[in-house]
């Protein structure tokens, strides 16, 4: 990827920043972003990306690990999904009606998946989170709802507002939370005893199945199949929200990696390469809650004609192992490479995950075992890092998690450990 696409009269006054562009975003659209998720960066504007690699306004180059936060798990614009959503586009986007493809994609990744009986395809992750709630609740006629701490589902469940914010003004649906039971995940017994107590009335137990969202801790060895034993005996769906381990820690995600099997499970970053495809998978007995209407499931985008070839090309690129194989060599290299440099030149640095995504933080005390509730990390510290990881034409997110891709080379790897042992190797001199 070059600069060919840059004109010479963009003025540069920052990492991925004209002068015009911050303040027109900020007058046309709150925040300046589309995404409050985005927040964090908004004066970051990118103009194209191609396989690890993204490139900002002003021509420079970056290593990509936050991936578009996860979907493009086979790189940037990958040409066989490219080819195949662009040819389905030529005849129509929205034919609002059924198209072969939706067929083929639904089999394509039930089989892929290996455990659900049906799926209901949505366009975004927080429209699945959302049905796959309603359709537990239809189900079980019960309307409560377990879910843990730092745990994500998308905008739509998550509607409370950011801290410092009036905390009553913005949300909906109003009354959800006194249905909601919010408690410490890893944690067999908080979730037993408020089954003994009130199981007959829990709908769902809703999870990350690995908190990626929040420190990218890991299940406690036996806790997901004490929280699926749990589940089944009070008559609760137990639902995995694998919007970000679904098809990325393995072809049938945390599901296959655990060996738990749900009864509900939403996918969709890991399933169309970037496409806007989300899904809620289960038995069929749930989801004939949606066939005669007693949940109300509609979408005028869902089953569009790009996003199911894209759905289907991406499962035949993922499904013979290749992808996650390559992902799994680099990704560990960078995990263990990260490691050995922070333990070379004495920063406490926790790492967790898996190496098609993992999370790190500055820490200052012993990391402790990946399923032990994290410590605080040092999120300032940490800015700092990905400041001087930027600069070196690193992108990674400035919350600690990081993506791997099938586009990713080990050269990458190796010009991101030479950074990443450059800042460290600052920090150590005192600039932290
Ligand atoms: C675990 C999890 N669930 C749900 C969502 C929401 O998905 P979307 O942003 O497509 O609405 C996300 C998005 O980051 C997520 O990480």
């Amino acid at each position: 990827m070059g600069g060919d696409s840059m004109t010479d009269d963009r003025a540069d006054d920052g990492h991925g920043m004209t002068t015009d562009l911050r303040p027109r975003a900020l007058d046309v659209a709150p925040g300046g972003v589309h995404s409050n998720a985005r927040l964090g960066h908004a004066e970051m504007f990118f103009e194209r990306g191609s396989g690890a690699h993204v490139q900002d306004v002003t021509g420079r180059r970056y290593i990509d690990y936050v991936l578009g936060r996860g979907p493009n798990l086979l790189g940037h614009a990958p040409q066989a999904v490219l080819k195949a959503a662009n040819a389905a586009a030529e005849s129509g986007m929205c034919l609002g009606s059924q198209h072969p493809l939706e067929v083929l994609a639904a089999e394509k990744l039930r089989s892929l998946l290996g455990w659900p009986g049906m799926l209901r395809f949505t366009t975004t992750g927080s429209e699945a989170a959302e049905l796959a709630l309603r359709v537990a609740r239809a189900y079980t006629g019960r309307q409560e709802i377990v879910r843990f701490e730092g745990h994500y589902h998308g905008w739509l469940v998550d509607d409370a507002p950011a801290p410092g914010a009036d905390q009553t003004a913005a949300r909906w649906p109003a009354g959800v939370d006194p249905w909601t039971h919010m408690l410490p995940w890893n944690d067999e017994h908080a979730l037993r005893t408020l089954l003994e107590r009130r199981g007959t009335r829990i709908a769902a137990v809703i999870m990350e199945p690995v908190m990626f969202n929040h420190g990218g801790t890991l299940p406690a060895p036996g806790y997901l199949r004490a929280c699926r034993r749990l589940t089944e005996a009070c008559g609760a769906q137990l639902i995995f929200d694998e919007i970000v381990t679904g098809a990325r820690l393995a072809p049938g995600g945390a599901a296959e990696v655990f060996g738990v099997t749900p009864d509900l499970a939403m996918y969709a970053k890991g399933i169309a390469a970037g496409w806007p495809v989300a899904a809620v998978a289960g038995h069929r007995a749930a989801l004939s809650m949606v066939e005669d209407g007693t949940v109300n499931h509609r979408g005028t985008y869902n089953g569009s004609t790009a996003s199911m070839a894209a759905v289907v090309a991406t499962v035949d690129a993922i499904a013979d192992g290749q992808v996650h194989r390559h992902i799994e060599a680099v990704g560990s290299r960078l995990m263990s490479g990260f490691a050995e440099i922070a333990d070379k030149v004495g920063v406490r640095l926790r790492v967790r995950g898996f190496p098609a995504a993992f999370y790190i933080a500055l820490v200052d005390r012993d990391p402790g075992e990946p399923w032990e509730e994290a410590a605080p990390p040092d999120m300032s510290g940490y800015r700092r890092l990905v400041a001087g990881l930027v600069d070196r034409g690193i992108w990674a997110s400035a919350r600690g998690n990081w993506y791997l891709s099938a586009a990713h080379t080990h050269d990458d790897i190796s010009t991101t450990l030479r950074g990443f042992r450059d800042v460290l190797a600052s920090f150590a001199a005192g600039d932290r």
